[in-house]
């Protein structure tokens, strides 16, 4: 500990009006720099915008300027450096770098809290925080899909059972099953980079929730950070916390499809499926059957779901009472947050690997179609074509199952003989409809899971991760 540190400890930064100091437990409790400490690199960033603000607009000396500037690059340094003495009894990553600031520079580095307020100071942090994380997700999502894409790539016309209540319903392509989840990760691009425009506001200026009487220049500072615009109510902007919640919902959305995703990679490496291997390395075996291999990886994805959904409805929570405007109820926004991006950045690093290293079996999934009479509704399209009314070739399908499970055998493997006792109009043109791939060649329409509307899907997938 410096001098400085020592010659704090019985006095707060604001503890002026007050006659006893605050309990160890109280200042345990109170204190915020146990996790927000990892904002100090936003935190400098926007002390930079704020102080070279005030010196072009003659709130501070050039020579003050300076002399913070250099300082917070010093303390930049140290904090990288991990020589950085984080304090407790300093409360909150702002205070922290405040007091070593002013050691380092002295009377310059106490008027940099000028026309500010941790209030407008932590709201401005926990943007741009938002804001990088935002757009490593973003990169990450993408990573992911290109994974994706490759394998679809691979699997445009491999059969599987498409599957509804997880019952075989109707043939698809593997191609198309996965271009599913494309689809669900190109939203959540695109939530991400809506929520990001009301992320990118800022709230300096709001001071602690008035605004300031000094003659400072918020559009400079915007500009200077990156942000595409000021916050327009000092009041909301120091209090209200909803970029975090939309940033929040998104992330719980992503994780959501990620589970889902994560439960069918479950599903098909299990030997009774039997459809993928994962690779060895998102596997772990147990330490009393020597046969088993566990998908411990979409396992914890899926585990993790839970935690990031929960943080969702804890900030939602934590904002629900609040009257206006700050109040430090917000210091709970922290953990929750940071705890959804690493979950998150964490999941998406790992998924895009773990999808690129999946062995299809494609025998296995053929197979598996040809188990549960998945061309029946070709078979009720075939007789609606041949003039009878949908519903009717719905009960003659019906009928026609029942008379294959009683023979062991699928709908797609009856004779042509067998079939006819069901309806005249059964001709041997029925057979091309009856086969997996004639099943799936006829649902070529846009969306459809022909083959050839996979492959248009995948070049148009392609063509999106290029933008
Ligand atoms: N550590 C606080 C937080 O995270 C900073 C703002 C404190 N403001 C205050 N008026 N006590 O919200």
């Amino acid at each position: 500990m410096t001098d400085n540190t020592l010659q704090q400890n019985n006095k707060k930064t604001w503890s002026g009006r007050f006659n006893e100091p605050v309990s160890e437990l109280v200042e345990r409790y109170t204190a915020s720099i146990p996790f927000d400490y990892r904002l100090a690199e936003y935190d400098i960033q926007g002390s930079l915008a704020h102080a070279k603000m005030l010196s072009i607009q003659g709130i501070i000396s050039t020579i003050d300027w300076q002399a913070i500037e250099q300082g917070l690059n010093q303390i930049r340094n140290e904090i990288h450096g991990g020589q950085f003495n984080w304090q407790l009894e300093l409360e909150d990553v702002h205070l922290n770098i405040e007091k070593r600031l002013t050691h380092l520079i002295g009377d310059a580095g106490k008027r940099l809290h000028t026309a500010r307020s941790r209030n407008d100071q932590v709201a401005t942090d926990i943007r741009l925080f938002l804001r990088a994380s935002i757009d490593e997700i973003v990169d990450l999502i993408r990573n992911t899909q290109h994974a994706l894409v490759d394998l679809a790539e691979k699997h445009a016309d491999t059969v599987m059972p498409g599957f509804t209540h997880l019952q075989v319903a109707q043939p698809i392509t593997f191609g198309h099953h996965l271009m599913a989840y494309f689809e669900m990760f190109k939203r959540d691009v695109a939530r991400l980079l809506d929520c990001r425009k009301r992320v990118n506001q800022l709230p300096l200026g709001a001071a602690a929730l008035a605004g300031t009487s000094y003659p400072i220049d918020r559009h400079l500072v915007a500009k200077l950070l990156d942000f595409e615009g000021v916050c327009e109510n000092s009041l909301d902007a120091v209090s209200d916390r909803d970029f975090a919640i939309e940033f929040s919902s998104c992330a719980a959305l992503i994780m959501t499809h990620l589970s889902r995703l994560s439960e069918e990679l479950i599903l098909w490496m299990n030997p009774q499926f039997a459809f993928i291997e994962l690779a060895d390395r998102f596997c772990t075996g147990s330490s009393i059957m020597p046969q088993k291999k566990n998908p411990d990886v979409p396992e914890l994805v899926r585990g993790k779901t839970g935690r990031v959904n929960g943080h969702l409805v804890a900030l939602l929570t934590l904002m629900k009472g609040q009257p206006l405007a700050y109040n430090k109820d917000n210091q709970e926004d922290k953990e929750p947050l940071f705890d959804t991006v690493d979950t998150l950045i964490d999941t998406l690093r790992i998924y895009a690997d773990m999808l690129s290293g999946i062995t299809v079996k494609t025998d296995a999934m053929r197979q598996s179609t040809l188990r549960g009479h998945a061309t029946a509704t070709d078979l009720a399209d075939y007789l609606v074509k041949k003039g009878i009314p949908f519903r009717d070739a719905h009960e003659i399908v019906a009928k026609t199952v029942q008379f294959a499970e009683k023979n062991g055998c699928d709908l797609s493997s009856l004779p042509i003989q067998a079939l006819q006792q069901f309806s005249d109009r059964i001709g041997a043109d029925v057979l091309a409809v009856l086969t997996l791939e004639g099943s799936i060649q006829s649902r070529n329409h846009t969306g459809g899971t022909a083959p050839e509307q996979v492959n248009i899907a995948i070049n148009k997938a392609k063509q999106w991760l290029q933008t």
